[in-house]
């Protein structure tokens, strides 16, 4: 049997309902006995999960100890409340004693140079920064600072250097664009912007510095931008500082202050849907309580590990599992600077042959095309260290989920699927390695502490194998607070449509053993890779162009990236003026300037008018349909011109 009749489509796995035992032929002593002992726990977390969190909020450490462990006024929650901590000492200073020789980070760039820093060397450079930004920028605990770097250790530094002084960073993804840039410096009103003048990415230089100088001439909270100069070409200007020069007559000590539990420890903007993104606030205490505990547990962290997430830090994943989380419970973090697949098809795998990676944790996009790529890639390299293999960001197909399992952890090592969100913060559902016995294609069950249910439209469970909405019924350490300067909107995206529970965004169902099964997004938001876009931030960018009159967007199935873009444009310009191809090509560079390249459609279709319903919605339905290639279905009476879209031609 080939692997890809054995894998099938999820429906087929779900009828044959095929599992995997937990099978993990751990080394060291796991911290959790047998399959009895987590069953106790996870059924006491789930009658009740606020002692479960305040248990497990004691392994950090805490300057002053909360005097509330949880305080509810809904959607408001406020974790250990009355406590106070340093997020950056709980990851780095807390583990100098016993580990202050070991490697922290290991960072590899795209053309193979390697820099690697001990716990040690991290804190050094980590208090240089933090003292450069409050002696030199006089930067205070409750500012925001934003972050705008390529994958390098300097940007990791530059997160706890915030963390450590209180100020909440804003991290922006380095492939977005200046006006997303500025858009989200704006909101946050950010004192001051860490960056780089270049990163590397599939052999290009990325020009960050230019980027940033647009961005900033426009934002007036501004008082200094901070380079990272990795090649001293060009000059600085005024209010730019040379990172290095500016950190070298600091001191590598520094005395942290300790915040309140629920001092914003980041903001981190994301699509939703609306045309604005979301900047989403997250808290000190529950935050890293709920980090710290999901990667011990989830990546089953030991001394010897070396643990691989490959996000970039612009992300959630990258924050939560590159850093706070790691480096909370002392693991050594790898990060790579640019593709995974660059200079040549086997590049992820020659990591882990050249740096002995035991853990590794990337999206469904990723092993979807490394698996195309071909096998003779992982076959050339020794991939025996990985014991532990985690998914994250888009269901995985069964198909790629048993390629993961068998071509790359060789049977030998479980795959953690991990669901979660930018707002959740931390991993809520997930297997537990050596615990959980896996089903390809679902994320398996609930964490601990964490109650999750599937309810109808009404807020009903639904019975075992009914889709329906994935919600959370009880608040949780990490989840986020608000959102940045718009507490209503949080209020109403997250906890108005059922009473009293979290509304994720997602459908999905249980099976009879309450394994949950996330199908994508219910609302107008598209998962392109892994990444989250909202189809009306890009409509908003379409018809920020001249030569459109309306655009809608949709998501369509992309067999790679999972979903991919179709924008429908109605132009301006009459039909004798218009060369369609030309103007799509525009329109596409036209939203990668506008949002960055991630958000560039796929596809632009040309149409006379919009399909809309009396009152003047478009149809998503029907163009959804219609961009997936399927018929016309359902019910267009509703339409004001019920004839079909008409398509402009070339
Ligand atoms: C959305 C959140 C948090 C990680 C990066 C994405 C989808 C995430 C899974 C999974 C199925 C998943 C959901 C979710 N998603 N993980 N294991 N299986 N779907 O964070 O950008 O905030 O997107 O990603 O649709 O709502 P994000």
């Amino acid at each position: 049997m080939d692997s890809k009749n054995k894998s099938g489509s999820i429906e087929t796995v779900i009828k044959e309902n095929r599992s995997f035992p937990p099978s993990a032929p751990f080394t060291e002593k796991a911290w959790i006995h047998d399959q009895a002992d987590f069953d106790k726990i996870w059924n006491t977390s789930q009658e009740n999960p606020v002692h479960f969190w305040e248990q497990q909020a004691s392994h950090l450490e805490w300057a002053e100890k909360w005097k509330t462990v949880h305080h509810w006024n809904e959607p408001f929650s406020q974790w250990f409340v009355g406590g106070k901590l340093n997020v950056a000492s709980n990851c780095l200073d807390r583990h100098l004693e016993a580990r202050g020789n070991k490697n922290a980070l290991i960072w590899e760039g795209e053309d193979g140079s390697v820099r690697k820093f001990t716990y040690q060397d991290l804190h050094k450079e980590v208090c240089k920064l933090a003292n450069a930004l409050e002696n030199k920028f006089n930067l205070k605990p409750g500012d925001t600072a934003a972050i705008y770097m390529p994958l390098v250790p300097e940007a990791v530094i530059a997160m706890l250097a915030c963390a450590r002084i209180g100020v909440a960073h804003s991290i922006v993804f380095a492939g977005f664009s200046s006006h997303s840039l500025r858009d989200r410096i704006q909101d946050a009103e950010c004192k001051v912007v860490l960056t780089s003048d270049i990163g590397y990415r599939r052999g290009q230089v990325l020009d960050l510095q230019k980027t940033v100088r647009e961005a900033t001439s426009q934002c007036q909270s501004v008082r200094a931008t901070l380079v990272f100069r990795r090649e001293n070409k060009t000059e600085l200007i005024e209010n730019e500082w040379d990172w290095s020069q500016l950190t070298s007559h600091q001191s590598p000590n520094h005395r942290p202050s300790f915040f309140d539990s629920e001092h914003p420890l980041f903001f981190l903007y994301t699509s939703g849907t609306t045309g604005k993104p979301k900047g989403i606030v997250h808290s000190s205490g529950g935050y890293l309580t709920g980090v710290a505990t999901t990667a011990k547990w989830i990546f089953d962290l030991k001394e010897n590990d070396i643990y691989w997430c490959t996000a970039d830090i612009g992300w959630i994943t990258g924050h939560s599992y590159v850093v706070y989380g790691i480096l909370a419970n002392g693991a050594t973090s790898v990060i790579y600077e640019g593709a995974p697949m660059h200079p040549h098809p086997g590049r992820i795998w020659e990591l882990i042959d050249k740096h002995k990676v035991t853990i590794l944790y990337t999206a469904p996009t990723a092993i979807r095309s490394f698996m195309r790529a071909g096998n003779e890639y992982p076959l050339k390299y020794e991939l025996s260290s990985l014991r532990l293999l985690g998914s994250v960001g888009e269901p995985i197909n069964p198909e790629a989920w048993m390629w993961y399992y068998e071509m790359i952890g060789k049977k030998r090592c479980p795959i953690v699927d991990t669901w979660w969100q930018t707002e959740t913060g931390a991993i809520l559902i997930s297997p537990i390695p050596g615990v959980t016995t896996l089903k390809p294609g679902s994320a398996t069950r609930p964490f601990p502490g964490i109650i999750a249910d599937i309810v109808n439209e009404e807020g009903k469970s639904c019975a075992p194998n009914e889709g329906g909405y994935l919600v959370i019924k009880h608040p949780w350490p990490s989840m986020l607070r608000t959102i940045h300067k718009d507490p209503e909107r949080f209020k109403e995206q997250y906890w108005s449509k059922f009473k009293g529970m979290y509304f994720t965004g997602d459908g999905a169902h249980k099976d009879e053993n309450g394994y949950f099964w996330i199908k994508g997004r219910v609302d107008d938001v598209i998962n392109v890779s892994g990444h989250r876009l909202g189809t009306m931030e890009i409509e908003s960018a379409l018809v920020s162009h001249p030569r459109v009159a309306e655009a809608a967007v949709v998501g369509r199935p992309d067999e790679l990236k999972g979903q991919g873009i179709v924008a429908f444009v109605t132009p301006r310009d009459s039909k004798d003026k218009l060369d369609i191809k030309t103007l799509a090509q525009e329109l596409k560079t036209h939203v990668a300037n506008e949002i960055g390249a991630l958000a560039r459609p796929d596809e632009i279709k040309f149409t006379k008018t919009l399909p809309k319903t009396r009152s003047g919605k478009i149809m998503r339905r029907l163009l959804k349909d219609l961009a997936a290639g399927k018929q016309i279905t359902g019910d267009t009476t509703t339409l004001e011109n019920p004839g079909i879209v008409e398509l402009i031609e070339s």
